[in-house]
């Protein structure tokens, strides 16, 4: 956009958003998930009831009226499944019970009606990709019973090194390093793990397998489910030549070939037998009313990551995690206003006819946003994902700006990091951000009565925790909530979006609707303080002055303070700090 010309906003700027203002009460008519949060919760971390230092179901209902107050509507749980833990619960055994540590199935029943009776929906995160090698499955795999010889992929060796051991069919890595293949005397095979060796491959081009996943999505759908996130959903299939080895990726420039990022990946990829397995299931989904299915399939090609859309006519997932928040926002330095718009444009220019945006800033495989980017842009960062047009996912403990904690290699549980040994486990470890909730103060931060926690606590919770939070005049717990609010608004919900200023320190946009408020956020997204005249250099006519909303918490100024007028002409904002702000209601932006 050019800076020094301004023109009036038209609805043209809003790219692939199919629902313009309609009847008036069009809101209540428009898929539940579309106006709300999505929260995740790592049921680990979340609340320990029963002082085993593990968190349960029971632990995540008892914070039902804490969901409730912050606004979120949709609770994503990570599995919580019967489990041998060897990727904390991502490695099931029984993929229809629920893990003694978490509870039972009666403790999920529970769960699901309180969160009903205040309005929250619940969606559980599916595995289809693998199973436990001690899922009943697998155990009869390997003995060769039918029906389950062949529910796995199996292969044999390409041939025997000279010290007599067998060599894998292929090249192909683990996510988690080393080899993706495993071998099994019993079987006198490798089998494929795309994760841990712990996680053997669900051979899909079995259709019993198929048949035995869809059985998963109707028992907790008949249960009451509110829809299912789905975990490595890409993965689902491989070539079938397994004699394929994988290219290696120069430009990736890895030397240990053992990483997975060693090898492009081609043939263990989005292949396109995955999208009609997506399409059975968006069936079956269908025939219940009103669910959610969430993929997780990204990738660097963002068409690629479209692709799990489907379109009008052929609806596949709802919608796939958009993670370019994250994977193209690794530090600090790529927080830019420019970068930012760039990543937001792509997502909208590339978003299939009809289909609706997601933001995600974070979750259990990544470094926490105040870690990752720094803890002043904690309330920015959430004013882009929650004011932008689309369906926010934040991750437990993101709303307090938790940050990631210090693990060591002894305490080090997470199979990814233990792969990479102790020299190199910081740079793979996903514990950090899998560390207890902190609710407040007291020992274990309030999240366990045990003696000791299965993660360590951060040492920070005495300060930074949600009762602090709640009882301080300002708190990024405070901020959010009003996001949360503010974000019903008909503006929010409905409205169009533009971007009046965008450089390199600053990204602002609007949000507006005819005959609604009008709200315009400014983030400085820059290490320093910023004065910016957004009268006079917008690329849109914008008032002289405008009315504080909230605003981050690192600015104590009286003159940005909630209800203050400011003078858009010279506006101050403090390092990562983000402004809501309302416009002059009679104000033309149309
Ligand atoms: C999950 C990881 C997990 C892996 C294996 C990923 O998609 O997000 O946490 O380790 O799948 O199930």
């Amino acid at each position: 956009m050019n800076m020094h010309h301004r023109k009036k906003i038209t609805s043209t700027q809003i790219k692939a958003r199919d629902e313009q203002p309609g009847p008036k009460h069009f809101e209540r008519e428009v898929p539940w998930w579309k106006n709300s949060i999505v929260y995740q919760v790592y049921p680990r971390s979340f609340l320990d009831t029963n002082g085993d230092g593990t968190g349960d179901l029971k632990g995540i209902t008892a914070k039902a009226d804490y969901l409730y107050d912050l606004g979120v509507k949709t609770l994503w749980i990570s599995p919580f499944f019967t489990s041998p833990m060897a990727d904390f619960g991502y490695d099931i055994s029984n993929f229809v019970d629920v893990d003694p540590i978490f509870g039972s199935l009666a403790d999920f029943d529970e769960l699901l009606k309180t969160m009903h009776s205040k309005d929250i929906k619940v969606v559980l995160d599916i595995v289809p990709n693998h199973s436990s090698d001690e899922h009943e499955w697998f155990q009869r795999s390997l003995r060769r019973e039918e029906p389950y010889a062949d529910y796995y992929v199996w292969a044999d060796p390409k041939g025997f090194n000279d010290s007599g051991n067998p060599i894998p069919p292929n090249n192909w890595l683990s996510k988690f390093r080393g080899s993706a293949w495993e071998w099994r005397e019993e079987r006198g095979q490798f089998y494929y793990h795309q994760y841990h060796r712990k996680q053997p491959d669900l051979n899909f081009r079995n259709h019993r397998v198929q048949e035995e996943i869809k059985n998963v999505f109707k028992f907790w759908l008949d249960r009451g489910a509110d829809g299912f996130r789905v975990d490595g959903l890409k993965h689902i299939f491989e070539v079938e030549d397994l004699n394929l080895d994988e290219p290696v990726d120069e430009e990736a420039g890895v030397e240990d070939n053992l990483h997975y990022n060693y090898l492009k990946h081609p043939f263990t990829m989005n292949q396109p037998e995955t999208f009609e397995l997506v399409r059975d299931w968006r069936k079956i989904m269908d025939t219940y009313q009103d669910k959610l299915l969430m993929a997780q399939a990204y990738s660097n090609d963002i068409q690629d990551v479209m692709k799990y859309y489907g379109n009008d006519t052929d609806p596949l997932a709802d919608f796939p995690f958009n993670f370019c928040l994250v994977e193209k926002v690794q530090n600090r330095s790529d927080v830019t206003g420019t970068r930012l718009k760039k990543i937001i444009d792509e997502w909208f220019d590339n978003l299939p006819k009809g289909k609706w945006p997601n933001w995600v800033l974070g979750s259990h495989d990544y470094s926490r946003v105040a870690s990752r980017l720094g803890a002043d842009l904690v309330d920015a960062l959430n004013m882009l994902t929650l004011l932008l047009p689309g369906t926010p996912v934040t991750y437990y403990g993101e709303e307090i700006g938790m940050q990631d904690a210090d693990i060591s290699w002894e305490d080090t549980k997470d199979p990814r990091a233990r792969n990479f040994g102790p020299d190199h486990y910081r740079e793979q470890s996903r514990d950090p951000r899998r560390a207890p909730m902190q609710w407040d103060a007291t020992a274990n931060a309030g999240f366990s009565r045990g003696p000791s926690t299965w993660l360590p606590v951060n040492d920070n919770y005495k300060t930074l925790n949600v009762k602090a939070q709640s009882e301080a005049r300002v708190s990024h717990l405070k901020v959010y909530m009003t996001l949360a609010r503010l974000r019903q608004e008909r503006s929010f919900a409905k409205g169009k979006l533009a971007f009046p200023v965008v450089t390199d320190e600053v990204l602002a946009f609007i949000r507006y609707l005819e005959d609604e408020p009008k709200y315009l956020v400014v983030l400085n997204l820059s290490e320093n303080d910023v004065v910016v005249d957004l009268h006079h250099h917008a690329n849109l006519k914008l008032p002289p002055d405008a009315s504080v909303i909230t605003r981050s918490v690192s600015d104590k100024s009286e003159e940005n303070s909630p209800g203050s007028k400011v003078n858009l002409s010279a506006l101050m904002l403090v390092r990562g700090e983000g402004l809501v702000l309302q416009l002059p209601f009679a104000e033309e932006i149309e």
